[in-house]
């Protein structure tokens, strides 16, 4: 992960929210390459599921609601996280993630030293000596096998043993408090009035956005059930330990898609239809097959009102977690804000009425794909990002680091580049070709530095091609050397071979 952290810093995809004043937990700054990916990835998922699809339509909700909206939809009473405090430190820790690991000095039990999830081993014996430390036997030797075997949850930890805990910042020991509660949504006022009624949220999810417009997109579209609403947009959770960089953030954005069905509808088969559906266009942009697994949620862990639910995970450099959430999730939101509303969300079936088939007026059930943005952001890099060996202008093999992102949603398409830059009349005809390139596509113009240098600089920022003009394209035939950045293959090609081949790979 630090190794993406640190490529992302430098070559301006990600930076820290706030950066100027010490950063900000759980905020990060898309920069210029960043904010090109990021919009490649949502204008796919937008094309494929919205543009190619006749049964899905689009949406773009206000991120603030009526209030009411959140108490019918469970997230006022139940959108909570267990949450820790650490009484020195004043930090707080989500209980589900935290773990326990026992420290023995010189054979003998000497207490817990609690860290979060993800935490390296050697982080884990730098606290071991802290705690060890605390205790005034520096000489004393630490069981480091006992200490890295399985780590004990928090749930099985008893209050005595808590006591004997040195906190997950290293704080003093015996300092966790129980846990309790903490509600996920972020509260903000709006209107000039202080008082309470003015509380509203910033949205924790785009769906409920979805739900309360069912009614006006029947009313005013020409959708038939089954028929599917997409959002994209900003999500806002106040998480009480957002880690593994751009994972778990506090402000993120989410692709939504709330998918209707009629209650009798064999959703089994239109869930598997989902995943699969899911599964594909994860593969579209790049994403190995291999690297994506599905984790089904046991039946006896499902909400009340879910039917199934399918995660699907990802390898990620932190380990194995959910990337897209696939949900059969019943009646219960429409039927929710049926009756906090006290308007009816019932759709009313033409088709089923003429065919006799009843019920022909009913509240839709509805399958909820649901996937991070920036979950795929991280995904799409991780998947991307490598190491190999290739030739330097001396013919030296040398490291190259390069990431492979699928022409589709990488941030720039192809960079050209005149093989000089004292030749005038080869510069003119490299600059032409790119103003020409640049009405379609997002593309970059280098003329500094030896030509191999080029290369590897955007081998480094994922550009899958490069196009140089050299004194053949002038002096010859007018063609161009294309070279792939995975293969470092050269061709030359013609200007009208140049944009078929692109069209083909970037546009599919
Ligand atoms: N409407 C259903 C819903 O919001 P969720 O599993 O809570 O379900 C869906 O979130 C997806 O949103 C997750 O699979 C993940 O990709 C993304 N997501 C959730 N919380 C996030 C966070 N704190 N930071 C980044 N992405 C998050």
């Amino acid at each position: 992960m630090d190794t993406l952290v640190g490529l992302c810093k430098r070559r301006g995809f990600i930076f820290q929210s706030s950066d100027l004043y010490g950063g900000y937990q759980g905020f990060f700054d898309y920069g210029p390459l960043g904010v090109e990916l990021k919009n490649n990835i949502k204008q796919a998922w937008w094309k494929d599921f919205v543009h190619r699809r006749d049964d899905i339509v689009g949406l773009d909700s206000s991120i603030i609601t009526h209030p009411k909206i959140w108490e019918a939809s469970g997230h006022v009473g139940g959108f909570s996280d267990p949450m820790v405090d650490c009484k020195e430190s004043k930090l707080r820790y989500r209980a589900d993630q935290l773990f326990f690991a026992p420290v023995s000095l010189n054979g003998e039990a000497a207490g817990f030293v609690a860290f979060i999830e993800g935490t390296e081993a050697g982080d884990i014996v730098k606290r071991a000596k802290k705690l060890r430390d605390l205790k005034g036997d520096k000489q004393a030797v630490i069981d480091e096998a006992a200490l890295l075997e399985a780590p004990t949850e928090f749930t099985e930890v008893t209050e005595e043993q808590r006591v004997l805990t040195l906190g997950p910042d290293a704080a003093a020991l015996g300092t966790l408090t129980e846990p309790r509660d903490f509600n996920l949504m972020f509260e903000t006022k709006v209107g000039p009035l202080a008082e309470s009624s003015a509380k509203a949220y910033l949205r924790p999810e785009t769906a409920q956005g979805i739900f309360v417009n069912f009614n006006n997109i029947v009313d005013t579209g020409r959708v038939k059930v089954p028929f599917g609403i997409a959002q994209i947009g900003k999500a806002f959770r106040n998480e009480i330990t957002p880690r593994n960089f751009i994972f778990r953030s506090r402000e993120f954005e989410q692709m939504e898609i709330e998918y209707f069905i009629a209650p009798d509808a064999d959703w089994r088969t239109l869930h598997r239809e989902w995943l699969d559906a899911c599964i594909d266009w994860l593969v579209s942009i790049g994403i190995p097959r291999e690297m994506v697994t599905e984790d089904v949620h046991p039946t006896d862990k499902l909400a009340f009102y879910s039917q199934a639910t399918t995660d699907l995970m990802f390898h990620f450099p932190h380990g194995e977690q959910e990337l897209w959430g696939i949900a059969c999730r019943s009646d219960y939101d429409l039927g929710q804000h049926q009756k906090f509303s006290g308007k009816s969300t019932e759709y009313f079936d033409e088709a089923r009425k003429q065919a006799k088939q009843e019920p022909f007026k009913y509240v839709p059930h509805v399958i909820e794909p649901s996937l991070g943005v920036d979950r795929t952001f991280l995904a799409v890099l991780t998947a991307a990002h490598c190491v190999d060996q290739a030739p330097n202008d001396k013919g030296v093999m040398e490291e190259r680091t390069l990431l492979k992102f699928h022409p589709r949603i990488a941030p720039y398409k192809a960079a050209i580049f005149p093989l000089v830059k004292n030749k005038p009349e080869l510069v003119e005809v490299a600059r032409k070709l790119y103003e020409k390139l640049q009405r379609r596509w997002n593309v970059f113009w280098d003329v500094t530095g030896a030509i191999g240098k080029r290369y590897r600089r955007q081998d480094e920022i994922g550009t899958p091609f490069c196009i140089t003009v050299d004194f053949e394209t002038i002096e010859k035939d007018g063609t161009v050397t294309l070279r792939d950045r995975d293969t470092m293959a050269q061709i030359r090609v013609t200007e009208n071979e140049l944009i078929a081949y692109l069209e083909e790979k970037i546009d599919g």
